[in-house]
């Protein structure tokens, strides 16, 4: 059964050529997922086509109105009889990390809310109890990019969606590490040689240079990741 993955925003056309490239491509053409765009304001009723209004209490901005939204999701919804995950992307979300790609990629639909403006109407989060997703400690224009970095991160993980030996179980963050550095030919460039080791053949030995090189880089380039990882080696060893 492949992934069902329904968008709700304001601008479909920002998706189509990300998803129509590259791995998010790969992947509906393989049938691993669809996508299914739909425009929230096909859901205003009146005249002007609103989707948002100014917030009570004053401030600057517009607010995403509940009308359009909670008949865009309950319109969406009612075309498949698989439940939908439900994500709004917010900055006052819980931070999107890839343990939670890992988790989403394994359900059978999602269904991603994207706004504009200010934000939504408090109470989109109170009814539909979405899960509350941010990117990162930074104010995007709106939802759309987020909700492209967490498919994105989500389709990649589908089994077949990468080539065979490319598979992400051994790349960054799924460990806690960063990732190791990487070279091709040639072997010197500008006066630049690739490391020896690399060049060894001795892929026992490569293995552990480059699993020493994600622990140096993740020490010195994510303190926070470093401390995490030791504390749950240490867990670990206690077992
Ligand atoms: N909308 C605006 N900024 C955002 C962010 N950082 N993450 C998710 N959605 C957003």
């Amino acid at each position: 059964m492949s992934l069902r993955i329904d968008i709700l925003t304001l601008f479909p056309e920002m998706f189509t050529p990300i998803l129509g490239t590259s791995i998010p491509k790969r992947a509906a053409e393989k049938g691993l997922v669809e996508y299914h765009l739909t425009n929230i304001r096909d859901f205003a009723t009146d005249n002007h086509k609103s989707v948002d209004d100014k917030p009570f209490g004053g401030g600057p901005g517009m607010v995403m109105m509940c009308q359009v939204v909670f008949d865009a999701v309950e319109s969406v919804e009612k075309l498949d009889l698989r439940p939908a995950t439900r994500i709004i992307l917010s900055p006052q979300g819980q931070r999107f990390e890839q343990k939670m790609a890992e988790e989403l990629s394994r359900k059978e639909r999602l269904l991603l809310i994207a706004g504009h403006y200010e934000g939504f109407d408090e109470r989109i989060i109170e009814g539909l109890r979405p899960t509350e997703l941010s990117i990162g400690d930074y104010v995007l224009s709106g939802g759309e990019l987020a909700a492209m970095v967490v498919v994105d991160s989500i389709v990649r993980l589908l089994p077949g969606a990468l080539g065979a030996a490319d598979g992400a179980a051994d790349e960054s963050f799924s460990d806690g590490l960063i990732e190791y550095p990487q070279y091709t030919r040639p072997r010197e460039f500008g006066g630049m040689a690739v490391p020896d080791m690399l060049l060894s053949g001795n892929h026992k030995n490569i293995a552990e240079w480059r699993h020493e090189q994600r622990e140096k880089r993740t020490r010195e380039r994510r303190p926070d990741l470093w401390a995490d990882y030791l504390r749950r080696k240490q867990e670990k060893e206690n077992r």
